[in-house]
């Protein structure tokens, strides 16, 4: 499954590593990445083989006419009468994903907000519509049978202590990243030294593609998706953004059951609308009332995804990893290697990961792709957003998932909370298990850091 590509110089593999004084076959990921390391290997930034595309473009695997209906209904701006609100973050999921190409990262930052309760646990103030924080309001307007409305605008509650911002991040690749299977993952963080070991984020699967035996409603899989990794499923995060990004409610099928997870409309600051005030949504027969968009009856043992969100799922396994920018083979070397030296590469791995040989998702078999990741959760110490699952702890809520740094080229803003406007300043906020990383990195020569940093710009 996986393949670690080491450079070669002159004619020689740079194939072994040492770690704690033992010579170790090449492919221990994190050994040979200690902050520092005097022995570090020689590593390509890049490897030679990721298929290049042009921006935007599709992997193989589906129709160009699929792949623009799906485009166009994830560009889709929608209204009121397509159920958008009460309150919504923006009216198309286009809109925000948008850096390269649709699909992008964005500089839309979203907020979130909590609380730690006496006991020093996470409280997401859910009763006060926490944790997320939707910024618009469809405001007044006319609801079922001529009902005067007025949709409040969600307000920060006094008792909220913690505050935090949340960055649109990129699409490209989400469907190779989704086709990982967690053991994968998991071997990633059995190869890590402890000093900087990440957390396998298991989730519970709220709706999952049907076509993948990993991702069975209700089953435990590993969170990849999101700053926080906390969704393992693109179906399941295609339905949790039209709720809580655009207020769009749906109902879907699986195996004969209505599923009704993502039918509830936003609570602006939780409190609910009058009936026939939550907004427009068309509903239809057999889809729960108040609900915007559904299957309908699930009758016949009926497993069925409703449309949009069937649309945006397809659109994300897709969409390709932006195709990098020409790099020079030196800088190549010199950058991966002075990025392995600083550590950075224990948590960003600069390793190829490969696709199954028949991934359920139906992207390409035996793909190879560099998204530089271990898709683990790392204390990230002052950095970390301090935003969690009620009753979580403090340490809890310092957890964030490595950054995958592919695209980096396409991007204006980085970080959790789009803080930093460039790559330095993004190292510079590296804490807590990255802080040794930062002062290596610190400790490069200034041809070391402009290597590396000519490297990662060009991905
Ligand atoms: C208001 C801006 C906004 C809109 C609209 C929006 N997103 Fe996002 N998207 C974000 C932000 C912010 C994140 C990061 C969320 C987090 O991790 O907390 C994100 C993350 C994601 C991710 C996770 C990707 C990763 O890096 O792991 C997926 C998938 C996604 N969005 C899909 C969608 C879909 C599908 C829609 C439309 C239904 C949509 N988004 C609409 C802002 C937006
Ligand atoms: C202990 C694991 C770890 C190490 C080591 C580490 N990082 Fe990170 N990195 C992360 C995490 C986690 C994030 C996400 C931070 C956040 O949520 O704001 C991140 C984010 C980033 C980002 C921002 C990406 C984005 O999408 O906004 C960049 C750039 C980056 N790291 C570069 C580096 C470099 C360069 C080094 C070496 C000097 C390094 N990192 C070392 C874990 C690590």
């Amino acid at each position: 499954m996986i393949n670690v590509i080491r450079s070669r110089v002159g004619n020689r593999a740079k194939v072994l590593a040492v770690c704690s004084g033992v010579l170790i076959s090449g492919g221990v990921a994190g050994c040979a990445e200690q902050p520092g390391g005097e022995d570090a290997e020689e590593v390509e930034f890049a490897s030679a083989d990721q298929a290049i595309t042009a921006n935007g473009d599709p992997l193989p695997g589906i129709s160009a006419a699929d792949f623009a209906e799906a485009k166009a209904a994830f560009a889709t701006v929608e209204g009121l009468d397509d159920g958008l609100g009460p309150i919504f973050n923006e009216k198309g999921c286009g809109n925000c994903h948008t850096q390269g190409a649709v699909g992008g990262a964005g500089v839309q930052i979203e907020r979130r907000f909590g609380t730690f309760t006496s006991t020093g646990t996470f409280n997401s103030l859910a009763n006060k519509g926490g944790s997320l924080r939707q910024l618009f309001t469809v405001g007044s307007f006319t609801g079922a049978g001529g009902k005067a409305c007025n949709a409040p605008l969600e307000v920060e509650p006094p008792e909220a202590t913690v505050h935090a911002g949340r960055l649109t991040t990129p699409l490209f690749g989400a469907g190779l990243i989704d086709a990982i299977p967690d053991s994968v993952i998991v071997a990633n963080a059995n190869a890590q030294p402890t000093s900087i070991r990440g957390v396998v984020n298991r989730v519970k699967v709220l709706l999952g593609n049907p076509a993948d035996p990993n991702q069975v409603l209700n089953s435990t899989h590993v969170g990849r998706f999101g700053w926080k990794a906390g969704i393992a499923s693109l179906v399941q995060f295609s339905a949790d953004a039209y709720i809580n990004e655009m207020g769009i409610t749906t109902q879907h099928c699986i195996g004969g059951t209505s599923l009704t997870t993502f039918a509830t409309e936003s609570k602006p600051n939780g409190i609910a609308q009058p009936a026939g005030c939550d907004d427009r949504g068309p509903g239809g027969a057999g889809i729960p009332a108040g609900t915007d968009d559904g299957v309908g009856s699930c009758a016949g043992g009926l497993t069925e995804i409703q449309e949009d969100v069937d649309l945006f799922f397809k659109f994300m396994t897709f969409l390709a990893p932006l195709p990098r920018l020409a790099i020079d083979p030196n800088t190549n070397l010199a950058g991966g290697t002075a990025f392995n030296k600083a550590g950075c590469a224990g948590c960003h791995l600069l390793k190829d990961y490969v696709t199954p040989a028949h991934p359920a998702n139906g992207v390409p078999a035996n793909f190879t792709f560099r998204p530089r990741s271990d898709f683990l959760l790392h204390d990230m110490g002052t950095l970390g957003d301090q935003i969690g699952n009620d009753g979580d702890s403090k340490a809890t809520t310092r957890l964030m998932r490595t950054a995958p740094l592919w695209g980096l080229h396409a991007r204006t803003k980085f970080l959790h909370d789009g803080r930093a406007s460039t790559i330095e300043q993004a190292i510079a906020a590296h804490d807590g298990q990255a802080a040794a990383s930062k002062a290596a990195f610190n400790a490069l020569s200034a041809t070391e850091k402009s290597a590396m940093l000519a490297a990662m710009k060009s991905d």
